[in-house]
């Protein structure tokens, strides 16, 4: 039977993504750094691993068909986690949120992957994947595109400890990664605070633009487009619960509602794709799930590709839309 190892098992997404994989009637090996804490899950059988030991890592990914990684920060759990799949012969997806590990699995896991003959996916998750798959379908059959900008609303989002973490090291960060004039521009950029007209009843609302999510990489993978900008709404990290809530139950943390908007300029046209919907960590989750169970039936060829490289994006967001992660709202033209 086919191994669906969850690295990061015992955290909120971890315990998320194995819940559906599951429900999905698939075989799980639960991992992570605590051997205690992932028998006290009961869910499935266990392979302890931390990230500082390769020999570990290295028998979790001969042991499974593919990885979904949920243990961050990516930023240091990324690259051993990476290195494992492709020396133990896994398939990977991941839910990073930051540019950089994204970035240096495309720029140096390439060649391992492909002569290893797995398929990496890296950000198949809220922030990240589902805007690189959503402007991959927002932009389909138009040419010359001047301006991809991908928005994120997001209301009432209570943070894990794991995603406090992140959040830190993503914004602390100097290093900044964007897309501009058709090529990757590599330095800081001091943010600017934008305003974005989400349809109503989200409306207009003031952005951290840019925001450093991995779509300035992955975007330009699929979609001709001389620039490319993530944003984020300000008023997602000053709601009180945001940085409050490391201790809430799953159900209160899955109240979370968002929209996400991916808006195509090409020219003096302009048009945009939605999703909207509740509880981001769900849809995350969902993602990666149904990623891995893809990579496992040969959907993808041996290699590094983005979310909307690789996967049909309307196909794969329609299916997403179909299993509840949110609703789907594209222009005609795709
Ligand atoms: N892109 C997105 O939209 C998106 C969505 C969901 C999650 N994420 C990312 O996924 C990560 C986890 O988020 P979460 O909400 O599940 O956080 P969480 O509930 O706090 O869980 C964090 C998990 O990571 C593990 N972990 C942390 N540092 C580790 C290390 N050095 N070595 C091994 N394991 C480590 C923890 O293990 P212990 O239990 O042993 O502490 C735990 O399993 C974060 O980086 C977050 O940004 C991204």
């Amino acid at each position: 039977m086919t191994v669906f190892a969850v690295y990061g098992a015992t955290g909120h997404t971890g315990r998320l993504v194995t819940a559906d994989l599951l429900a999905r009637g698939k075989q799980v090996l639960l991992s992570g750094r605590d051997p205690v804490a992932l028998a006290a899950l009961g869910t499935g059988p266990i392979l302890p691993a931390a990230v500082d030991d390769p020999a570990a890592l290295r028998a979790l990914a001969e042991a499974a068909d593919v990885i979904v990684h949920c243990a961050g920060p990516f930023t240091v759990t990324g690259l051993p986690v990476a290195t494992a799949a492709v020396e133990g012969g896994a398939h990977y997806v991941d839910h990073s949120v930051e540019v950089h590990p994204v970035k240096l699995l495309f720029d140096t896991f390439q060649d391992k992957a492909q002569r290893a003959g797995i398929a990496m996916v890296p950000s198949v998750s809220f922030y990240g994947g589902l805007g690189d798959l959503l402007a991959g379908a927002s932009a389909r059959g138009i040419a010359e595109i001047d301006r991809v900008t991908v928005a994120y609303h997001v209301h009432n989002w209570m943070m894990t400890h794991g995603a406090v973490e992140t959040a830190g090291l993503l914004f602390a960060g100097t290093d900044r990664i964007g897309y501009a004039d058709g090529e990757p521009k590599y330095g800081f950029v001091e943010p600017r605070q934008a305003v974005f007209a989400f349809p109503p009843p989200v409306g207009p609302r003031p952005m951290i633009a840019p925001v450093p999510f991995p779509e300035a990489v992955t975007v330009p993978r699929h979609t001709r487009t001389r620039a490319v900008e993530a944003q984020l709404t300000t008023r997602t990290f000053e709601e009180d619960q945001a940085f409050t809530s490391e201790k809430v139950d799953p159900a209160a943390r899955s109240a979370s509602e968002f929209t996400i908007a991916a808006q195509i300029l090409a020219g003096p046209a302009s048009t945009a794709g939605y999703l909207h919907g509740r509880d981001l960590w769900s849809a995350a989750a969902l993602a990666s799930v149904e990623a891995a169970i893809r990579l496992t039936e040969g959907a993808a060829k041996a290699g590094v590709s983005s979310p909307g490289e690789v996967f049909d994006p309307v196909e794969f967001l329609s299916t997403l839309a179909e299993r509840g992660a949110f609703t789907l709202d594209l222009p005609a033209t795709a």
